[in-house]
């Protein structure tokens, strides 16, 4: 029997390094996008067209994106959250945008300066925007399982932003659990509510592993119909919006498991082991992928 792909979306060098404090050289980010689509991958999200003032580590975009070669078969979406970072991006050659709310007021508030249902609207336009230039939109969901400013969240609040973003023609909807406290049954419980109204092949998991969560609750996803997985090389990153938040679920754990476990990502596990040690030692610290670092000891 054929082994169901799952596609993984790699957003080590935006959501991995979005949070860094010291300023990484281009040259080091356009590599890393380079080595990571040398893996397998076939999604590296590349950086964010967001104010410099709110995310100083993403102003090199422009610079960035033409550093970047690419390849054929990967797409490098770039973030954005107003009409000037899409035309910017645009400019700079990107063919896919992504956008990002949460279902959470307070949570977007900090994070863009809007409320949901302004950053909705203004997400509208840019979707007919970007579909009038020819570039795809991904949207993300934040705050799916909770909110570090507000707490609780309802799965149908998730599903009311999530179907928002569908119908304005996002491809496809991550649903992120930003601070990494949800649990296996508290993210069943979304990924039911929010598959009623959109399809489950449109849907993406995005876990921070905060709370040790991730892994049990992409397994739980997996088993669920999801096939689209963002995680980030070596464990990178955090949300600058969202305090004490590690990074997204590695890579390298996620490939580990889903290969062994009766899927197929298309991703060299070997070479993306390489990739995660190469960028921990740029930036001068120990990998965070369990899975890195035990077969870096074999
Ligand atoms: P604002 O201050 O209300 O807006 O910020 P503004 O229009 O007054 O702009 C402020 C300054 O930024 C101005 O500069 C603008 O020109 C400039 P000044 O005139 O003061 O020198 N500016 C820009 N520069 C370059 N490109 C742009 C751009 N836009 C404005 N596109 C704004 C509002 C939305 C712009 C701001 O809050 C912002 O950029 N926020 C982005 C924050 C961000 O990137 N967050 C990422 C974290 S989300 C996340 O990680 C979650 C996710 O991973 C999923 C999950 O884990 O759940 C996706
Ligand atoms: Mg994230």
């Amino acid at each position: 029997l054929a082994r169901p792909f799952v596609k993984i979306v790699e957003v080590g060098p935006r959501d991995g390094l979005q949070n860094e404090k010291k300023l990484i050289p281009t040259a080091t980010k356009a590599e890393l996008i380079r080595r990571l689509a040398n893996t397998g991958l076939s999604v590296v999200e590349a950086t964010s067209f967001v104010s410099p003032q709110a995310v100083p580590q993403m102003s090199d975009a422009k610079e960035l994106m033409k550093m970047i070669k690419r390849q054929p078969n990967v797409s490098y979406p770039v973030l954005t959250p107003n009409i000037r970072g899409l035309m910017s991006a645009k400019t700079a050659g990107a063919k896919e945008i992504a956008i990002f709310t949460a279902a959470s007021d307070a949570f977007v508030q900090k994070n863009i300066g809007r409320t949901i249902d302004r950053s909705i609207e203004v997400f509208k336009d840019m979707a007919r925007i970007a579909r009038e230039n020819g570039l795809r939109v991904r949207g993300y969901v934040s705050c799916i399982a909770g909110c570090p400013y507000a707490g609780k969240v309802d799965p149908d609040m998730v599903t009311s932003v999530a179907e928002d973003l569908f119908r304005m023609g996002c491809y496809e909807i991550s649903l992120g659990d930003t601070i990494g406290v949800g649990r296996p049954h508290e993210i069943l419980a979304v990924i039911q509510a929010v598959s009623r109204v959109v399809p489950l092949e449109n849907l993406a998991i995005h876990c921070h592993d905060t709370y040790g969560q991730a892994l049990a609750n992409i397994y739980a996803s997996l088993e669920a119909g999801i096939r689209t997985v963002d995680s980030s090389v070596a464990g990178l990153g955090g949300c600058p919006f969202a305090k004490g938040a590690t990074g997204n679920v590695a890579t390298e754990d996620v490939v580990y498991m889903l290969e062994g476990n009766g899927f197929r990502t298309g991703v060299d596990l070997e070479k993306l082991v390489d990739v995660g040690e190469w960028i921990s030692r740029e930036l001068g610290r120990p990998s965070e992928s369990r899975a890195a670092r035990a077969l870096m000891a074999k």
